[in-house]
């Protein structure tokens, strides 16, 4: 069974993602789009069913630790070299296929959507996976120095969508940072 795919990330206008492990605008928090982060990663469209969160092991650690594991998720970590999972992780995997095989096998029964929340690696794995799969990006209006950055979206596979339920359209600002949000969706090769 394939599963539709989604990443969820913020943006810099040069695609800088973090910076020494943080968020880019660190100290500076955007709460709003924080919850926006929480909303869409955090609600499952089936009842008495988790989303499932997949990320690399430099995220995990860039999550405060006294909000880890992501709540009402099921936190995935990936790491080649972690021998078991971080503290408080539900689950490692050792690369992206071998965690969503892990969805649709031992987590499949309690799993609705899944979610890549970063980093740079792996938004660039599922921007090239076979299948659907739709990209939640926060343009942040302002640039700030990063170190660590979004694969370029190409828009010969991915158009960007008019609206999304759920999706604000309008401009977004918080502690004078303008943002917007967008959602990209896969092109069906096959429609090509
Ligand atoms: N703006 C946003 O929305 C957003 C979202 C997420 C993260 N961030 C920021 O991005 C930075 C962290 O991202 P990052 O790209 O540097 O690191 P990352 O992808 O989170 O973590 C890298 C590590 O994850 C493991 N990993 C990644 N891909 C893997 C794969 N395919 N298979 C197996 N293991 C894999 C490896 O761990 P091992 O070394 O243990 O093998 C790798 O060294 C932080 O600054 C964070 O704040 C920003």
């Amino acid at each position: 069974m394939s599963r539709m795919l989604n990443a969820i990330v913020a943006v810099c206008p040069d695609l800088g993602i973090g910076m020494d492990g943080q968020l880019p605008w660190h100290p500076v928090r955007l709460n709003n789009e924080f919850k926006h982060f929480r909303k869409m990663t955090a609600t499952p469209s089936v009842e008495g069913k988790q989303n499932v969160v997949i990320m690399g092991r430099k995220t995990w650690f860039s999550i405060p630790e006294k909000n880890r594991p992501l709540n009402n998720r099921i936190n995935i970590v990936l790491s080649r070299e972690c021998r078991a999972p971080p503290a408080g992780a539900h689950h490692l995997a050792p690369d992206f296929s071998s965690a969503l095989r892990l969805v649709e096998t031992e987590l499949a029964e309690r799993t609705d959507q899944v979610w890549v929340i970063g980093g740079s690696s792996l938004y660039k794995e599922l921007m090239q996976f076979p299948g659907t799969r739709r990209l939640f990006i926060t343009r942040i209006m302002k640039q700030f120095e990063c170190d660590t950055f979004l694969p370029e979206i190409s828009l010969d596979k991915y158009r960007l969508l008019p609206q999304f339920p759920g999706v604000p359209h309008e401009l977004q600002e918080e502690n004078g940072i303008q943002y917007r949000f967008e959602v990209y969706e896969s092109i069906d090769e096959l429609c090509i």
